[in-house]
């Protein structure tokens, strides 16, 4: 094997953060190590407030950091069109249609000629299951089906990493299965590193290769879980004992 697959698609070394809020100095983040794989999903499961979402931002090039991180080798300090995020809420355009909205990273980001757009947007909307609500407007979308046009807005740039900021926290039980049971297909097909954060011990065991348990104050990773069950995981993964005694352990830890 070449150097380039062997190596992990994200690397996060001795990362540190602090804020200086009025005068006063705030660490957030403290020698956080991490390092994702390809078609690998890191879940990250930690108390509110120590630091998920800054991380995510750092990753993301969107905060500044103390430390390295790098995407395929590549050090992150600003944001690129391999890493797209998704964020909890869809925040779509109310105005445009589900192709309109899928089509604003494109946009954002000019990761293709103009020319390629709607041939990756008709990708992205197929890979997300709406092809058939291209030209639905958000108020006529269910919930699921809006944060579907957010990850296919996301896939359009065609990220090598994907960031996901609890993306399913706002959805009900059942579609939220259904939309776990479509990102480990995603990102199968797509050949994607995922970082997913969540608050949901279920939701990262089920998704995770491997679980980083983050603690507060300053924000770390206390324990990371490997998660062996192969892919593509059955929903009734969810109830075997194996995944209970995984549940329980994780929700000691936490
Ligand atoms: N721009 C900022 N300036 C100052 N402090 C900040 C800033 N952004 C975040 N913080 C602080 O950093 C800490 C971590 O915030 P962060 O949003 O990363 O937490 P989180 O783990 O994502 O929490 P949650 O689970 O509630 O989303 C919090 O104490 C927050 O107040
Ligand atoms: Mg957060």
């Amino acid at each position: 094997m070449s150097v380039t697959t062997e190596a992990p698609t994200v690397e996060i070394r001795n990362v540190g953060k602090t804020f200086k809020r009025s005068g006063h100095s705030f660490e957030v983040l403290k020698d956080v190590t991490l390092a994702v794989g390809l078609d690998e999903i890191l879940t990250v499961l930690g108390p509110s407030g120590c630091g998920k979402s800054t991380l995510l931002n750092c990753i993301a090039g969107l905060e500044t950091y103390d430390g390295l991180i790098t995407v395929n080798q590549r050090e992150v300090r600003t944001p690129s069109t391999e890493v797209a995020v998704v964020f909890q809420a869809p925040e779509l355009l109310p105005w445009r249609t589900v192709r309109g909205n899928a089509r604003y990273g494109l946009e954002l980001s000019k990761a293709a000629p103009k020319s390629e757009w709607n041939q990756r947007i008709d990708a992205a909307l197929e890979v997300v299951g709406l092809s058939d609500s291209a030209d639905l407007y958000p108020r006529q979308l269910s919930g699921g089906m809006q944060q579907r046009v957010n990850i296919a807005r996301a896939l359009a740039v065609r990220p090598r990493v994907l960031l996901m900021d609890e993306p399913f926290g706002a959805l009900d039980a059942i579609t939220k299965e259904r939309m776990q049971e479509e990102l480990q297909r995603i990102v199968a097909s797509e050949r994607l590193t995922v970082v997913f954060i969540t608050h949901d011990i279920s939701e990262a065991i089920y998704l995770g290769n491997r679980v980083a348990v983050m603690s507060k104050n300053p924000g770390g990773v206390r324990l990371i879980q490997e998660i062996a069950e192969p892919r593509p995981r059955e929903l009734s993964y969810k109830r075997s004992p194996g995944f209970q005694e995984l549940y329980t352990q994780l929700w000691s830890s936490l």
